[in-house]
């Protein structure tokens, strides 16, 4: 069976105003309809999973709970994190609740702040991955690039096994010039962050590369009730965890990789542009939310938290506006929205 693994501590920092350390994107309704952790748990409808295991921040821990009692999801665990140690950790956490219990299921390992247009053809490809995983593979799921994008993961084809390929090279976040001939070559594929594979193997993959991290989330969970609600870890052993991502820890280490192509509308909604990209535009390509009147406006996106937003004359531009912050910037440099928050930390 499969046992769903929403990784929900990140702080969506680039989505600033409206993600903030209390109120991160995951669990915000971006599209005004659902929350995205909501919606990462509802596009497993057609998929035969356990009910699934979310892990983030123990700040959050309400916010989390809450949210899944309102789509009555009210079956589920939630590991409380005391802080972030990136997501090797995350998932060896998942992992070692799972062998707990005495189970060795497939993990489906999902990002709870991605957008993914088309749930059919994402079905279809987990359908495809359990195969592999369950045949002890590290399945992850290839996005066809389209841009010589710095901040994904590359993943190289290798020969094709069935509806999958072999991956003969993983490469986490290249620069922009590897990037480019990366995107030139056709022969790689974006990776979506979405991973499956056994909790045992995942585990002993871990041990081989990084038997520091594995060592120390084992120390964390030594004492842990994995049937709980809320399952909290070893506080002191788990801060003292190296901190991690599964694509530099495992990923570009193993030799028992596969990719599962998935074009399903993947977008992993990074910054304020990429909500524009994949929004429904009026006929001058401008996207709205909230109360907003413009004139004269092409290509732009406002979204107005709070009364009236009005605009004249704005092309590729984005405006945020909240209670008690506004964000203005041009459309093609909002990555950099993440050092201004920077700096509203070192200010204090
Ligand atoms: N529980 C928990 N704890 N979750 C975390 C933590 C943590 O410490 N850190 C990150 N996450 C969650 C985030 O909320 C997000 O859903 C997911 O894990 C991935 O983390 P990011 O920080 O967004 O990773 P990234 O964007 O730099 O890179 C990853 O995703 C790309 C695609 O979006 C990599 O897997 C890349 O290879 C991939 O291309
Ligand atoms: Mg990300």
């Amino acid at each position: 069976m499969i046992l769903p693994v929403i990784m929900a501590g990140g702080t969506g920092s680039r989505l600033w105003p409206l993600s903030r350390d209390l109120m991160p994107k995951q669990f915000l309704k971006l599209d005004g309809k659902q929350t995205m952790l909501q919606a990462t748990v509802q596009r497993l409808q057609d998929v035969d999973a356990f009910p699934p295991l979310v892990i983030c921040n123990e700040e959050h821990r309400f916010i989390a709970a809450e949210q899944l009692r309102q789509i009555q999801q009210l079956d589920h665990n939630i590991i409380l994190e005391p802080a972030g140690r990136n997501t090797a950790p995350a998932i060896a956490l998942a992992a070692l609740t799972a062998v707990k219990k005495g189970t060795d299921p497939l993990l489906l390992v999902l990002a709870a702040d991605h957008v993914i247009a088309d749930t059919s053809a994402f079905t279809v490809a987990v359908q495809q991955a359990a195969l592999f995983a369950a045949d002890n593979k590290l399945v992850t799921f290839g996005i066809v690039p389209t841009a010589a994008e710095t901040g994904y993961g590359y993943i190289k084809r290798g020969n094709a096994t069935g509806s999958a390929y072999a991956v003969s090279q993983f490469v986490e976040k290249p620069n922009l010039v590897t990037a480019q001939s990366y995107l030139a070559s056709g022969e790689y594929y974006w990776n979506s962050g979405m991973f499956m594979f056994k909790a045992s193997v995942f585990l002993a993959e871990l041990k081989q590369h990084r038997p520091d991290i594995y060592a120390a989330c084992e120390l964390a969970m030594a004492e842990v009730d994995p049937d709980l609600d809320f399952i909290r870890i070893n506080k002191e052993a788990f801060i003292a965890c190296p901190d991690d991502s599964i694509d530099y820890a495992v990923m570009e280490k193993t030799a028992d990789a596969v990719v599962v192509p998935l074009d399903a509308g993947w977008s992993d909604v990074g910054a304020w542009s990429s909500l524009w990209e994949i929004s429904t535009k009026d006929t001058e390509g401008n996207v709205h939310h909230g109360d907003v009147l413009s004139t004269n406006s092409k290509n732009s996106f406002v979204f107005a938290e709070t009364g009236l937003v009005a605009t004249v004359g704005l092309e590729n531009i984005i405006v945020v506006q909240t209670k008690d912050a506004v964000l203005v910037a041009a459309k093609d440099k909002v990555q950099d929205v993440k050092a201004i928050v920077q700096q509203l930390k070192a200010a204090g």
